[in-house]
C-alpha cells in the first residue's frame, strides 16, 4: 500500500453511519422505500392523465368497414390468431420479410388488438394484397393444396356459410361504444355498406367515401355474401392503409 493513502476512515464516510441506522430499523427502511416508489410512480404515471393522446395520427387509417370488420369477427372466432401474429417488429429481419414495421396507429380501431403472441405461420399484419382473392379461396380451403407443408387446419366451410349481416350494425355500435369513431351515418348505413363492397353492380360511392380506400369485390366468387367474402375483404385490406412511400414518422414524439 502507498505511503499517501491514510489509514483511517476518510472523512466523507460520516453519512455510512446515518444510512446503517436506516438499514438496521425495518420500519423507516420500509417508510423511505415505499415514499421512494410512490415518487417514482407519480413521475411515470401523472403525465398520462394529461395527454389527449398516445398514439401518433397517421394518414389513411380508418375503422373497419362493415364487411371487414365482420371478417376480423370471423377471424377472432375461428382462433386464426393463436397461430398468427399481427405485429411486425422494427428489426431487419422482420421488416425484410413483411415490410414497414407496423405503426401503433394501425391497429388503433381493433378492439381486441390482434397482435398476437404466437407464430405457427406467418405474420399478417401486411397480408392484405401480397396473393389473389382465388389464392386466398385455394388456401383456405385446402392450404396444403398451395402449401404442401403447411400444417394450417381447412376452412372450406366458410364459403358455404350465407351471412345476412343482420348484427353488422350492434356491432358497430359495440365497437363505437368502446371509442372507435363511426359516425352516425356510418351506423345507419351499415348493413347496405355491408352487402356494397361485396357487390361490384351495386351503388358503392357513399361506401366507398365512408370508408377510403375499401376494395370492393365479389371476393369468393359465389351469389351471396359468405363467411369468406368478409374474410377475404378482411386478409385484403390488412396493412394497406398507409402508403408508406410518403409516410414519415413524427420524430418530435
Ligand atoms: C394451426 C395453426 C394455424 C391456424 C389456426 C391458422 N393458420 Fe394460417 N397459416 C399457418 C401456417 C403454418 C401457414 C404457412 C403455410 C401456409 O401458407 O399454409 C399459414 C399461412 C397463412 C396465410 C398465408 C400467409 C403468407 O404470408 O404466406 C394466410 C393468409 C393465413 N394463414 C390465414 C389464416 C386465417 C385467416 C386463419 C383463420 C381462419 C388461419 N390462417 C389459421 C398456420 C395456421
Amino acid at each position: 500500500m502507498p505511503d499517501e493513502v491514510p489509514n483511517e476512515l476518510p472523512h466523507h464516510t460520516w453519512f455510512l453511519d446515518k444510512h446503517k441506522f436506516i438499514e438496521t430499523n425495518a420500519t423507516l427502511l420500509l417508510v423511505l422505500s415505499f415514499l421512494v416508489v410512490t415518487v417514482g410512480g407519480i413521475v411515470e404515471i401523472a403525465p398520462l392523465f394529461y395527454l389527449q393522446n398516445t398514439i401518433e395520427k397517421v394518414e389513411g387509417v380508418r375503422p373497419y368497414s362493415p364487411l371487414e370488420l365482420t371478417g376480423r369477427e370471423v377471424y377472432i372466432r375461428e382462433g386464426c390468431y393463436v397461430c398468427h401474429s399481427q405485429m411486425i417488429r422494427p428489426m431487419r429481419d422482420e421488416v425484410e420479410r413483411y415490410g414497414h414495421y407496423s405503426l401503433a396507429a394501425e391497429s388503433m380501431y381493433d378492439h381486441p388488438f390482434q397482435w398476437g403472441s404466437k407464430r405457427t405461420g406467418p405474420d399478417l399484419a401486411r397480408v392484405g394484397g401480397r396473393y389473389s382473392d382465388d389464392w386466398h379461396l385455394d388456401h383456405l380451403r385446402d392450404p396444403q393444396s398451395v402449401v404442401p407443408e403447411s400444417v394450417m387446419p381447412k376452412y372450406g366451410f366458410l364459403e358455404n356459410t350465407i351471412i345476412e349481416g343482420e348484427y353488422v350494425q350492434e356491432l358497430m355500435e359495440t365497437h363505437q361504444f368502446v371509442g372507435v369513431p363511426y359516425t352516425e351515418e356510418m351506423i345507419v348505413n351499415a348493413s347496405a355498406d355491408f352487402r356494397a363492397q361485396a357487390d361490384p353492380d351495386s351503388d358503392y360511392d357513399g361506401m366507398l367515401e365512408r370508408y377510403p380506400g375499401a376494395q370492393v369485390r365479389n371476393f369468393d366468387r359465389q351469389p351471396g355474401i359468405s363467411e369468406a367474402d368478409a374474410l377475404i375483404a378482411y386478409l385484403q385490406m390488412l396493412g394497406t392503409l398507409v402508403d408508406f412511400s410518403t409516410f414519415t414518422p413524427d420524430a418530435s414524439r
